[in-house]
Order: C-alpha cells, then structure tokens, then sequence
C-alpha cells in the first residue's frame, strides 16, 4: 500500500518534471517578473509567479514549443522610469519586442545586444535619450526599427549599413544632428528621417525616398554636375551646391523620366506579348528556316549542297559537327540584327551554337573568306569567338559561340521575369571594362585597321566571368553600301556615319559610348516617351547634363547601392566624351580602357564593398573581383 503510493508520487511529480516547465522558460519567467518588479508602471499585468507564462501573461508570446518567449509586447503600459538592466536582455531568443507609447527614459539598453535573433524593435513614443546603439551589425536579422519620438540625440551611426536585413527605419522626432550616412541597404522599403537635426547632404543611396522622409531637417540635395565634356580628358567631378528652386525641377523631369518608363514598359509588355502569341513557330529545324528565308531561292542550301559547300572550321574549334548536323539542328531565332537574323541551334549532342545568315552580302567569295579569316584569328577573352563560317551563293553563315545569358541589350531592356535579377553596378562595370577591352582588341587587328562596325548592346554578352564580351565583328565591311535603312542600330551610328555610311574606330568608340549610357541610364538608344515622341538616348542625357541634372540621369535601379555616384558620374564622362560629334575628338578606344578601368581603381580605398550587401540578395557571389592594376598615370589626355 505504501510502496504503491510513493511509486504514484514518483509518476506524478516525473510527469511534472518531463512534460512541464522547461529551465530556458523558468529563466525567461524569471527575467520579466524581474521587469515587472523593478520598472515602475500605472496599468497592473497579470504576471503571476504560480501561472503559467505561455498564452497567460499579457503581452508574452512563446515558440511553438513553449521553451522560450519569443514576442514581448508591452505599448501604453505606462512604464516609466529606466529600464532596469539585465532584464529584457535575458530573453535570448526574443524575436519581436515592443515596449512602445511608455515613457521609459534613460539610454538606448546596452545589454539589447544580447537579443541576437531581435528583428521587430519598437521603442517609439518614450523618451528614451543620449545616442543611438553604435554597433546595428550585431542584429543581423532585424527589419523593422522603429525608434521615433524619442529623444536621441547625436548622429546616425554609419554602422546601420550593417544591418543588412532592414526593410523599415524611423528615427523621426529625435533630436538627431550631423550628416547622414550613406547606408544604402537594398532591402530598405520605408525611410523617416522627418523632425531631427540632421544637416549636410542626403546621401544617394536614399534619394529613392521620398523628401518628406527628411523634412523637418536641414539638409540638402547635392548634385553632382560635370560639364558637358570640353573635348575628351574626364576629369573627376567638384559636387556643385544646387539651389532649392532646381531641385523642384529636378522633381518634375523626374516625374516625366518615370511616366516616360511607365510608357516604355508598356511597350516593352506589348511587344513581348506580341512575341509569345508567335512563339509556337519559334522551334523548327534550321534548315527550313533558311530555306524559306526571305529574298533567298526556295531551294535552300539543304536541298542543294555539294561537296565544296561545306562548313570552314577555325582552327582550335573542338566541336564535331558538319553542315547537315547544323541543318537538322532545332533552330530559335534570337533576334534579327542589323546584318541578318541570328539563331540558337542545338545540336543532337546538346551544344548550342549561334547561326547567323547574313543577308545583302555585297563582296564577292574572296573578299568574304579573307575577311572571315583575319575575324576567325581573334582570339581575346572579351570578343565572341567565330568558329566556323559557310558559304554559298545563295547562303553565308556564321557560328558562333551561344551565351546562355543573352546579350546586354536583353539583360538591361528585356522582359522582367520574376526570378531576374536586376544588373547590379559591379556588373555593368565589368560589362563596360570587358567591352571596352575587346573593342581596343579588335582595333589592333588586321594592321591595327579593323573595325568592328556594329557595336551596340545586343551584341555584347557577359562571358563566364560576367565581363562584357563583344560579337559580331567585321560583318560591315562585307555588307552592300546600299543596304536598306540600318534601322535597328539607329541609336548607335555616329553622326559621320549617318552621313557617309562608313564606319571607322572613331564610330566604334561612340556604339560603345551609347552602351556606356545604356548601362548607366537603363534606357534605350531610342526609344519613346509620351506613346510618340521619340527620344535619342545621346542627345537626352546631353540635354540632361547640360541642365546640372545629372543625378536624374542615371537608372533608378542603381539607386539601391551605396557609394556608387561619383563612379557612376566619371563613367558618364567617359561616355560623353566617346559619343562627342567630331570623330577626331573622341578618345581612341586604347584609351577609352585604362579610364573605364581607372573608375573602379580611384575608388578602391573608400568604399565599403557594395558587393558583399548585394551578393546577399544576389545569387552570383562567385564573380571575381574587379581587377585593380597598381596606380597609373593614365588620365593621359586620349588622342
Ligand atoms: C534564434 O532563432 C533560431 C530559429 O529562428 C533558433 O534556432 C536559435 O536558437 C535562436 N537563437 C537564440 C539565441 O535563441
Ligand atoms: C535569424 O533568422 C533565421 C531564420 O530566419 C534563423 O535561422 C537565425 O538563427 C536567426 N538568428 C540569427 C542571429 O541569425
Ligand atoms: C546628448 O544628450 C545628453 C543628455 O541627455 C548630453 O549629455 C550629450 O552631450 C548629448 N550629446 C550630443 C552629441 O549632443
Ligand atoms: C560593418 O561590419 C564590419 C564587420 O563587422 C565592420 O568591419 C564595418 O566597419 C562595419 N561597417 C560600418 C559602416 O560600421
Ligand atoms: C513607427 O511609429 C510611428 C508612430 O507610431 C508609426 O506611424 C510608424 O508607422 C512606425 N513606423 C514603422 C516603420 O514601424
Ligand atoms: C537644431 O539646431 C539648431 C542650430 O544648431 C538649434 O538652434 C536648435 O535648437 C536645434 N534643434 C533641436 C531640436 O535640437
Ligand atoms: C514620418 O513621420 C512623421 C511623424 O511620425 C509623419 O508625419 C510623416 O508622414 C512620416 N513621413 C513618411 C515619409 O513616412
Ligand atoms: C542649414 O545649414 C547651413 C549650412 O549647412 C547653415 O548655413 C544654415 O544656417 C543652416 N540653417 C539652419 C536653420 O540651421
């Protein structure tokens, strides 16, 4: 009887002990009856010692398994007085707390670095003084802070950019001075700043916010504004003070930049869907496609090929296929350049090559193979390798290499999917610097004679490293003079060009100058505004500069990254003087290089890497870093 009595005492007090209180828990318990205790407040809370804490006390929400409060929300309490130490800071695992509209003063609780999983933080409305936390990195999962009407004072710590996670910021109606700092964190979606004291300039990374995010605050919108480019020579930009009454213009072609956006995505949308009502014939084999080609006999070449058609390898090209293979490839039309239509071809064993058939070939057999072999020899890390080439009389093809990424042109203009990415600075930058170097590349060819004739944005790709890399090369010298209207590459041709038809470097050097403000402006050589107007991207951002605006010009999406602008505006220079009128002005494409690739190496010291905040969002970590050759002396006036 005995015995069997204690062994139910033993089950009982066993269940209690295995099944019941949890020792974090006992802790945590503890830590608030401690809050409860030693901070004076004028509501009453149910916090007893012998009740349960999860789902009980009010304001304290635990985890699913009941092991530790996680949620702690006091507001209008009526706390008032200091936060007693030790405290708070003894939740561990709290993950949202708000002890909101109380009037607990004293400094921000050092100890609050204890609460390392904090991503809610709500202190607003108390009178809570002194200076903000100086260290926000040790937060790493923190969103949303919201510290206004308080009493803080001193500056903004520069180390908020650390927080890296922060979608909303308020430290509105603080008592906050100095300058603000540029924490440009990609993910920051609300921004108040309203009623402090802060003074100096609002940094670029945050002008995507609207100006009442800092009104009540003396600050001012610096804009930097190089001249119109005198003849070549960049120079690096002095910040020119703008007046109050510019900025308000500045708004207003803003507005007009984003409806014209607006528009241009409209038209990007219905073009696109345009596209995909036809794209049930996008897949055919290649071979029919070249057979029922426009302007060309209907008997193509796969009906009539002979022993001498066959298809000319380059040398060091490892890919086993012959003329038939590509004609029998499944074939997807890519996009129809100026010199011809372009087509993906994947052969049986899965390799995908690009097919181009040129079309209006006004050279005769001999010419176009000579030319094909000086275009074949280029072997450089930053041009579209040529691996083959056809002809006949009714058919010329070319086979290139396929670069799955698509061309700038698609990355920077094409159709948004959800999973896309939007080009990041460091990326453009190495578009521009790789372009950049194949284009000096190929001017040193043939004699240092050749041009390449067609540059633009659709046809430069990112090689595997993401650095720009530039095809199509030596087709214009191939091509009748009388070719119908280069319509696609309008936007790209240099006046001499527009007027005599005939490429040379200089005209080179100003195509890679419109893809220099492509990548800086987001926008299209051509394109329209207004459903009607058309606007040259060249002369806009000419008009633009010439009017001190040049902040407006640059892509929205860049906004988003710190420390970026005085980069941005040196490239823009550099781009300016490549796309001057007078083609003996513009800078030689050797020299356009070493100051492409001197933007990024000026810069190097300062700059709190932007691309380990982005890479957090981006999936792309493994690009290297931009290569920095020692410092030179090569602000050498081009010429
Ligand atoms: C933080 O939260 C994660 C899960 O969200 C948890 O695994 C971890 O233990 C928490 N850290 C602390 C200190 O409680
Ligand atoms: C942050 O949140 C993630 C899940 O969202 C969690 O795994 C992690 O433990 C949290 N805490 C810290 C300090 O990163
Ligand atoms: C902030 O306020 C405290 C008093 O609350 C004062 O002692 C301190 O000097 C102030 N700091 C600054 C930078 O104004
Ligand atoms: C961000 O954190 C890193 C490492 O913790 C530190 O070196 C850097 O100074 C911090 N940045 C700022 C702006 O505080
Ligand atoms: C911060 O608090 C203010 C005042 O309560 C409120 O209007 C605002 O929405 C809050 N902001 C954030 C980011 O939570
Ligand atoms: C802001 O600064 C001005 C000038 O320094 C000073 O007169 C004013 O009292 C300050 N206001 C607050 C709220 O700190
Ligand atoms: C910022 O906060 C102030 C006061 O809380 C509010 O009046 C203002 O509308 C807010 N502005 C923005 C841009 O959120
Ligand atoms: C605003 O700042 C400027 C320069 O930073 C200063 O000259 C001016 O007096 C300030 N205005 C106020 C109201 O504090």
């Amino acid at each position: 009887m005995e015995t069997s009595f204690v062994v139910v005492v033993l089950l009982f007090t066993g269940l209690v002990f295995t099944g019941g209180v949890n020792s974090d828990l006992v802790e945590d318990k503890k830590a608030l009856l401690e809050l409860a205790t030693n901070l004076r407040h004028t509501r009453s809370l149910n916090w007893r010692e012998n009740s349960r804490v999860c789902n009980h006390w009010t304001g304290v929400v635990c985890d699913e398994e009941e092991l530790r409060v996680v949620e702690l929300h006091l507001p209008g309490i009526g706390f008032h007085g200091e936060l007693p130490a030790n405290t708070i800071a003894r939740l561990s695992a709290l993950q949202i707390l708000s002890l909101r509209s109380n009037a607990i003063s004293g400094k921000f609780p050092s100890d609050f670095v204890n609460l390392k999983n904090l991503s809610f933080l709500y202190l607003q409305f108390n009178k809570f003084s002194g200076a903000l936390p100086s260290d926000f990195s040790v937060w790493k999962n923190l969103t949303n802070v919201n510290l206004s009407n308080n009493e803080f004072n001193g500056s903004i710590p520069g180390s908020i950019a650390n927080a890296t996670r922060l979608t909303a910021l308020n430290l509105a109606n603080n008592m906050l001075t100095g300058e603000i700092p540029d924490f440009g964190i990609p993910t920051l979606q609300q921004l108040n700043l309203t009623n402090n004291n802060l003074t100096g300039v609002v940094p670029f990374s945050l002008r995507r916010f609207p100006n009442s995010a800092f009104s009540g605050n003396n600050v001012s919108y610096v804009n930097y504004a190089p001249s119109i480019p005198p003849v070549n020579a960049p120079t690096v930009s002095q910040p020119v003070h703008k007046s109050r009454h510019s900025r308000k213009l500045g708004l207003s072609v803003l507005l007009a930049i984003i409806v014209g956006a607006c528009v241009a995505g409209f038209v990007v949308c219905a073009v696109i869907m345009i596209m995909c009502c036809k794209k049930g014939e996008r897949e055919i084999v290649l071979s029919r496609k070249v057979q029922k080609g426009e302007g060309s006999p209907e008997k193509g070449i796969a009906g009539g090929h002979d022993a001498n058609n066959r298809l000319t390898f380059f040398e060091g090209c490892n890919y086993a296929f012959d003329l038939e293979d590509l004609l029998r490839a499944s074939a997807e039309v890519l996009g129809k350049g100026t010199f011809g239509v372009a087509y993906k071809a994947v052969l049986e064993d899965a390799t995908a090559v690009v097919v181009k058939r040129l079309k209006e070939v006004g050279v005769g057999k001999r010419e176009f193979e000579q030319q094909m072999e000086v275009v074949g020899g280029i072997h450089h890390e930053n041009v579209v390798e040529l691996r083959a080439y056809y002809y006949s009389k009714d058919e010329k093809l070319m086979v290139y290499d396929y670069y799955s990424q698509g061309s700038v042109s698609a990355l920077l203009h094409g159709k948004k999917e959800e999973e896309k990415i939007p080009l990041d600075w460091d990326t453009r930058l190495r578009i521009a610097i790789g372009a950049a170097r194949g284009i000096a590349h190929i001017h040193t060819e043939n004699g240092g004679k050749l041009v390449h004739g067609n540059i633009k944005a659709s046809n430069i790709f990112l090689n595997s490293q993401n650095y720009g890399c530039v095809s199509d090369l030596g087709l214009s010298t191939l091509m009748s003079p009388v070719a119908p209207a280069i319509s696609r590459a309008t936007g790209y041709r240099a006046p001499e060009v527009v007027d005599t038809r005939k490429a040379g470097q200089p005209s080179d050097v100003y195509g890679f100058g419109v893809v220099m403000l492509e990548l800086l402006t987001g926008k299209s050589p051509v394109h329209t505004i207004s459903g009607s107007e058309v606007v040259h991207l060249v002369r806009w951002v000419q008009s633009v500069v010439r009017e001190e605006w040049t902040a407006e010009v640059f892509d929205v999406e860049l906004m988003r990254y710190p420390n970026i602008e005085e980069e941005m505006v040196e490239m823009l220079q550099i781009a300016m003087a490549c796309v001057v009128r007078m083609p003996e002005q513009r800078p030689k494409m050797a020299d356009v290089v070493k100051m492409v690739e001197d933007v990024r190496r000026l810069d190097t010291g300062n700059r709190p890497s932007s691309e380990a905040k982005s890479s957090g969002a981006r999936s792309e970590s493994s690009t290297p870093p931009l290569p920095t050759t020692a410092a030179v002396e090569s602000s050498s006036s081009p010429h």
